[in-house]
């Protein structure tokens, strides 16, 4: 699948673009601040309904302006569709697919998929637990429905199940609706350790070798699932946790708590590891995700690459291109010189000034 136009209305800086894309490499290139990343964003959420940075959708809406549109019609196997999306603050965003409203962002789910590659997801593997729950569950909400109203559901219990552990120590006569929250807790995060289970095994498989390669054959790169707690011993450790929960006021057990290790040649690199093994393993990871959705939907992700091609060396960047192949890609940078001896092939280019992008 490929983009092949996108129209913003008062998005971000944007009062109003339009743009087509190739089908290869676009690469956009301007000083900060100009609106560089805010396209990337624009595709990424028209296509997953989410943004990399935000989870506020009224926070993209332009400064001063009411509302925003964005649209953007892609290609699937020689299929076009066009993707609509409204947003007004203090409402639910709209989306309309081929100019059918859907009532839920997850209808839009699997009609394209995208990797995003950003200068933080360099910093995933040093970084603490949250990012790394993070890019489990971007990428399980592009791949699985169940996983995304799982975990909506999920988040609403903790939330509030949270709100009850504070709320207790005033009105201990409400002692039994924890029990109705429990069990929720556990229905819903059940489906994500699952979820998180097969993924993770599938990630593990796919990533081996493509470290391996990466490395030089140097390195073995071993991912592993740290769960807080096994799906059987769910109810039971939420039971458990419960005197110490009403004490900390917080939920101690769940997938909320869940982690991913990263082992090379059996050193844990999350803690020991080099910056440069802990960036290889980054791009690993990337790479992988790429096969995995491949592999999974039978389609070709489109790849967002924010500023990251420069902070990788030329032997790292030779290989990013080379494995991407035939996708489509989207690259922002800031001068267009960096790409003067890169390897890239860059097929069509568009500057980036003050909310307006032209094609050069
Ligand atoms: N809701 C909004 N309305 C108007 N402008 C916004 C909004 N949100 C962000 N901006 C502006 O967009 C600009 C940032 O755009 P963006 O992040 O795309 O920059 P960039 O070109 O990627 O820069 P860098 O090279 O530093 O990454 C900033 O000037 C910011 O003030
Ligand atoms: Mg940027």
């Amino acid at each position: 699948m490929y983009i092949s136009t996108l129209k913003l209305d008062h998005f971000r800086n944007y009062g109003s673009l339009d743009l087509e894309f190739s089908a290869g490499a676009n690469l956009f290139y301007g000083d900060n601040a100009q609106g560089k990343t805010n396209i990337l964003e624009a595709v990424y959420f028209c296509g997953t309904t989410r943004s990399h940075r935000t989870a506020r959708d009224s926070e993209m809406i332009c400064f001063g302006a009411q509302e925003a549109h964005l649209r953007m019609e892609m290609k699937k196997k020689s299929v076009d569709y066009r993707i609509d999306m409204h947003l007004k603050a203090g409402r639910a965003k709209g989306i309309a697919i081929n100019g059918v409203a859907i009532r839920k962002a997850q209808e839009l789910i699997g009609l394209g998929h995208f990797v995003f590659f950003s200068p933080e997801d360099l910093g995933i593997i040093k970084n603490g637990p949250a990012q790394r729950r993070r890019f489990l569950d971007m990428e399980l909400c592009q791949l699985d429905k169940i996983y995304v109203s799982s975990l909506a559901g999920y988040n609403k219990v903790l939330l509030q199940r949270n709100r009850l552990l504070k709320d207790l120590s005033f009105r201990p006569e409400d002692m039994g609706t924890l029990d109705v929250w429990d069990e929720q807790l556990v229905r819903y995060g059940s489906v994500l350790i699952r979820s998180r289970e097969r993924f993770v095994e599938r990630l593990r498989e796919i990533i081996r070798p493509i470290h391996s390669k990466l490395s030089g054959g140097r390195e073995e790169m071993e991912i592993g699932y740290e769960k807080n707690v096994p799906v059987d011993a769910f109810a039971e450790g939420v039971r458990k946790s419960r005197d110490k929960d009403l004490l900390l006021k917080s939920t101690g057990r769940g997938p909320h708590r869940d982690d991913l290790s990263f082992l090379v040649n059996g050193v844990d690199i999350r803690k020991y590891g080099s910056q440069g093994q802990q960036r290889s393993a980054a791009l690993s990871l990337k790479l992988a995700e790429i096969e995995l959705v491949k592999e999974s939907t039978g389609d070709i992700p489109v790849l967002l690459l924010d500023d990251v091609l420069s902070e990788l060396d030329t032997g790292r960047q030779h290989y990013l291109l080379d494995s991407i192949g035939q996708i489509q890609t989207f690259i922002t940078c800031t001068g267009l010189e960096e790409y003067a001896d890169s390897p890239v092939q860059i097929d069509r280019i568009f500057q980036v000034t003050e909310g307006c992008a032209i094609r050069k």
